[in-house]
């Protein structure tokens, strides 16, 4: 989704800004541009596509300026619906996430009293509203003007005539890093971290005032926030030699697995889930790949803790009507910054759920929303697709679910030496990586297929077709096996292959028969199966060797190797991979 920056110091506030939109680049856009204060006016640029290597030496001087990359909204891409926009007297600029949903009513409004508008967007009405707002003050113009505001934004504005920018945020993330002698503001940590680690997380309602010598923050009232420290760096951040970030983050699943049991278990579990001792059921709410987690998390905590789990999804929860009476909610959310998540997360509070946020990201807005929070520390994750986010959040719900469950110690001990071998086991994955590709380049030539699975291998197979989907285009379907034969059988043939999640436990004996009758219809069969298993070869046109773990846990050595098949099918279409069309990563409008 858009990315915001704002920079106000002492470097040239185009190169800031550009190196910084570069960074949020992840993020999605399809237009981008920025505005620096030189002199006494605003110089403006803005371009439809890449920011690729803009170059304005000798165009901007100025140490404050403002930027933007759009993913459109209202309006398509265009030169004239990208950020920033000004009001009439292009004294005025403002960048802007979220969406205006009264901006038609303020459009009219506004178009009445002579404004002119010059673009398809909600934001432009921002910037007219400051502009009639304004006289000298460029902060009390932004209070007043977002009053008429209904919707998310998070908005940084810069007036020629003014000594500093003003930036506020509701329901849409902006973060303010706090450098020497320099303010940055942006949405997301990787647009700072070459400045600062040092950083403010801004909550709704704030209006932020930045000036060469310092901040300000008024929130009805002036208002201090405290300063935290970001524990990443910024190489952690960058590619480190790999070719793109979802094979670098792909590989460092191990490390993160590592990461949490440091964090969580560095004896026995000490991972405080005593606000989830006496519940009586777990409502999950999340989207695209964290859904899926807590699919996983459904089956882990029902066998492990025998408590029923529910998993919606965020943006339909918000429909229905009823928690079971002493229920948890969960918001499983990498970015923690999800709209329909938070909306979820908001809803169950209402509800009067207990709710609890597992987040990647220290400090997002899912973490005020709720009353508990556990961390899933991934690190910075880059690439569009989730992969070792998606790991972690897995990790955690096994911690969670082991911490709960009432099985015996000794049991409880094995499951967890069994998590300290994992990232052995995921390393060990990595020497399969050259047949895992060899595969996807023969799967790269079809447009459609189909992932199956059973109890554990379900979710997994949801998620497997997900990842296939969003970077190599490929049309793919999860299914659970069972229920291939209640429709989707009449896709099966020659031209859609099957992915068969073949996991050693009670589900094994009954997908081979399943595969057996995809077989019959003619799909070509590659399945994934345990290292040890000596049956499989007999049914299956191809297998990927998995090593062996216990089943509860294989949801985590599955998919990375799902990971790196759809990581290697995209390569071998040409596909831009870290940055999908028409894809986000941080999703944060309904
Ligand atoms: C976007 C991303 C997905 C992610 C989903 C939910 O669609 O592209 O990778 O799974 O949002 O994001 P969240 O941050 O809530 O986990």
């Amino acid at each position: 989704m858009c990315g915001i920056v704002g920079y106000c110091g002492f470097r040239k506030a185009e190169e800031v800004i550009i190196s910084s939109l570069k960074r949020l680049e992840y993020r999605g856009y399809d237009s981008w541009g920025l505005a620096v204060r030189d002199g006494n006016e605003l110089k403006i640029f803005r371009s439809v596509g890449n920011i690729g290597s803009a170059d304005f030496t000798g165009h901007f001087s100025g140490n404050m300026g403002i930027g933007h990359t759009r993913w459109a909204t209202h309006g398509k891409p265009s030169e004239k619906n990208a950020h920033p926009h000004t009001d009439c007297t292009g004294k005025l600029a403002v960048v802007h996430n979220g969406i205006i949903s009264n901006f038609q009513t303020l459009k009219e409004e506004l178009s009445d009293r002579g404004h002119v508008f010059r673009s398809d967007t909600d934001t432009e009405v921002i910037a007219h509203l400051i502009e009639e707002n304004y006289s000298g003050d460029l902060k009390t113009a932004v209070i007043r003007a977002i009053k008429r505001l209904n919707g998310s934004y998070a908005i940084v504005a810069i007036h020629s005539e003014g000594e500093s920018l003003v930036a506020c945020r509701y329901k849409s993330p902006l973060i303010l890093g706090v450098g020497d002698e320099e303010l940055i503001i942006a949405s997301d940590v990787p647009a700072l971290l070459d400045y600062t680690n040092r950083v403010v997380y801004l909550d709704d309602g704030d209006v932020i005032e930045l000036k060469k010598d310092g901040y300000s923050i008024w929130n009805g009232k002036e208002t201090t926030r405290s300063v935290e420290s970001i524990p990443w760096s910024i190489e952690d951040a960058e590619k480190g030699g790999y070719e793109h970030f979802m094979l670098k983050e792909i590989h460092e699943a191990p490390g993160v697995i590592e990461n949490n049991l440091a964090e969580y278990v560095p004896r026995d579990i000490e991972l405080d889930v005593s606000f989830a001792e006496e519940v009586d059921a777990i409502t999950v709410v999340a989207c695209g790949t964290s859904y899926h987690a807590g699919l996983v998390g459904r089956y882990v905590f029902e066998n492990l803790a025998q408590i029923p789990v529910r998993v919606e999804y965020a943006s339909e929860f918000v429909y229905g009507s009823f928690l079971q009476r002493n229920s948890l909610v969960m918001g499983i959310t990498q970015s923690g910054e999800t709209a329909d998540t938070l909306e979820a997360m908001k809803r169950a509070k209402k509800m009067g759920s207990k709710v609890l946020a597992i987040t990647n990201v220290l400090g997002s807005s899912a973490t005020r929303v709720a009353d508990y929070v556990i961390y899933s520390r991934a690190g910075p994750e880059i690439s569009v697709a989730a992969t070792k986010s998606f790991i972690a959040q897995l990790v955690v719900l096994y911690l969670i679910a082991i911490e709960l469950s009432s099985i015996p110690l000794s049991e409880k001990r094995k499951l967890i030496d069994e998590l300290k071998m994992l990232p052995g086991t995921v390393q060990s994955i990595f020497q399969y990586e050259s047949e895992i590709a060899s595969l996807s380049e023969w799967i790269s030539e079809y447009e459609n297929m189909m992932y199956v699975g059973r109890g554990y291998g379900y979710p997994v197979a949801l998620e497997g077709a997900l990842k296939m989907k969003e970077i190599s285009y490929i049309h793919a379907e999860g299914y659970p096996a069972g229920e291939l034969k209640h429709g989707p059988f009449a896709l099966l043939g020659e031209r859609t292959p099957v992915i068969a999640i073949l996991i050693p436990d009670d589900s094994y004996s009954i997908m081979l028969s399943n595969i057996k009758e995809m077989k019959a219809r003619d799909s070509p069969v590659i399945a994934l199966a345990d290292e040890n298993d000596t049956e499989v070869e007999k049914y299956v046109d191809r297998v990927i060797r998995i090593p062996s773990t216990r089943s509860i846990l294989a949801p985590i050595t599955y998919s990375i190797v799902l990971q790196l098949l759809a990581y290697y099918t995209a390569k071998a279409r040409g596909c831009e991979i870290d940055r999908p069309r028409n894809l986000a990563k941080s999703v944060t409008v309904e």
